[in-house]
């Protein structure tokens, strides 16, 4: 590790929007699915030094909702990508100790995909270092959308309060109900934006956006993030002196 980190401030849960694949591609002349394959090495890296340093849970925006409205052949080399790429990696999150999930409207991708997720997802349950999240197909609303269901119905069931109705149990809704709320997003490629991912969240996570384009984010910019973070001072709404 090329860098010296307070293991105290090592953020838990990081969450990052890979963006920039196409424009990457185009840089260099060529088809924006190249970027896409191009992506996958930077991936790799940054799983490895997320789990080197401690971070506990990593979730990467891979796919969202509103991806789908791309091209045919831009989707389906995507969904290609994923189903060959799980089955490429799953060797290393054996062997580095990392347990695969997913979140999103999982039930729409391929079923190459799924089943090839289901089955990293089933072989890795019990390994313990790092979880690594794949958000698929994933979309913020949708996700707060079925909540607000799943808790109505509850309540139509007679089986919960309305006045017992409390963050908690949103975020017991939420696909990603056992994670711990995000500390830091990281978001590649230029782009200030959030595009529907994990609005819940990310309440109180730190953000950092790097012009640097996913294919072209390496372990170094992992850790440039982290140092970043390390800087920051999170109040949590309290004044500066309270948090010394
Ligand atoms: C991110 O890169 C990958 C996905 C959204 C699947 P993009 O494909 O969005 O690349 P740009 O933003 O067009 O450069
Ligand atoms: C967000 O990137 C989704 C992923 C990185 C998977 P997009 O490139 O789709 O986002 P917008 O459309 O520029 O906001
Ligand atoms: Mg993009």
């Amino acid at each position: 590790m090329n860098n010296n980190f307070d293991t105290q401030k090592i953020p838990n849960h990081v969450a990052i929007i890979m963006d920039g694949n196409g424009r990457w591609a185009k840089q260099k002349g060529r088809l924006r699915v190249f970027g896409h394959k191009n992506g996958v090495q930077a991936v790799r890296e940054t799983i490895e030094a997320a789990a080197e340093i401690g971070v506990k849970v990593l979730t990467l925006y891979a796919f969202s909702s509103e991806n789908w409205s791309r091209p045919k052949k831009e989707v389906d080399t995507l969904m290609s990508l994923l189903a060959a790429s799980l089955k490429k990696e799953f060797k290393s999150l054996q062997k580095n100790d990392i347990q695969l999930r997913a979140i999103g409207d999982l039930q729409s991708l391929p079923n190459k995909a799924q089943n090839q997720l289901k089955e990293v997802i089933k072989k890795t349950a019990s390994n313990n270092r790092m979880i690594l999240n794949l958000a698929l197909s994933y979309g913020s609303r949708t996700e707060i959308v079925n909540a607000v269901k799943s808790i109505s119905k509850k309540v139509v069931n007679n089986e919960l309060k309305i006045e017992n109705i409390d963050k908690k149990t949103i975020n017991n809704h939420l696909y990603t109900f056992s994670l711990p709320d995000v500390d830091f997003l990281i978001r590649t490629s230029g782009e200030q934006r959030i595009s529907n991912f994990l609005l819940w969240q990310i309440a109180y996570a730190e953000l950092y956006f790097t012009k640097t384009l996913w294919p072209d984010f390496k372990k170094q910019n992992f850790y440039d993030a982290i140092s970043e973070y390390q800087k920051r001072e999170r109040r949590y709404g309290k004044t500066s002196e309270q948090i010394k």
